[in-house]
């Protein structure tokens, strides 16, 4: 029987916001998910908001993968964008799923894969930064 999606999820699957790749991102990363092989590439951009804070000024990402990976992804860089980095690594699995209107619980392990390469990129950033 085929998987019942959100109609969020669909939305973001078949018009992904954010998707694409980014010239002179300030850190990119690829993470990869070990049960299905499936990819994803995130490309950030850090700037300053006004109080001095380091913010997500743009991310993008390119997703090898099922449409729950897509759509995660997509959902991931809407959250992310205009946060500081602290507040972007809070961003769970949990509620990336929860803004797309839930997902199937087999599909569950595809947010992970969206959190961990927004976690993994800022982290990557800070890495090069303090070099
Ligand atoms: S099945 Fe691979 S990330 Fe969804």
């Amino acid at each position: 029987m085929p998987l019942k999606y959100s109609k969020k999820v669909l939305e973001h699957f078949t018009r992904p916001h954010n998707q694409g790749s980014m010239k002179k991102a300030d850190a990119t990363v690829t993470v990869g998910n070990p049960k299905c092989g499936d990819l994803m590439r995130f490309y950030l951009k850090v700037g300053i908001n006004t109080k001095g804070q380091e913010i997500i000024k743009d991310l993008k990402f390119e997703t090898l993968g099922c449409g729950a990976a897509i759509a995660t992804s997509s959902m991931a860089t809407e959250l992310a964008k205009g946060k500081t980095l602290d507040e972007a690594m809070k961003i769970s699995k949990d509620q990336i799923a929860k803004e797309l209107g839930g997902l199937p619980k087999v599909k569950m392990h595809c947010s992970m894969l969206a959190d961990e390469g927004l976690r993994r990129a800022i982290e990557e950033y800070r890495k090069a930064k303090n070099k």
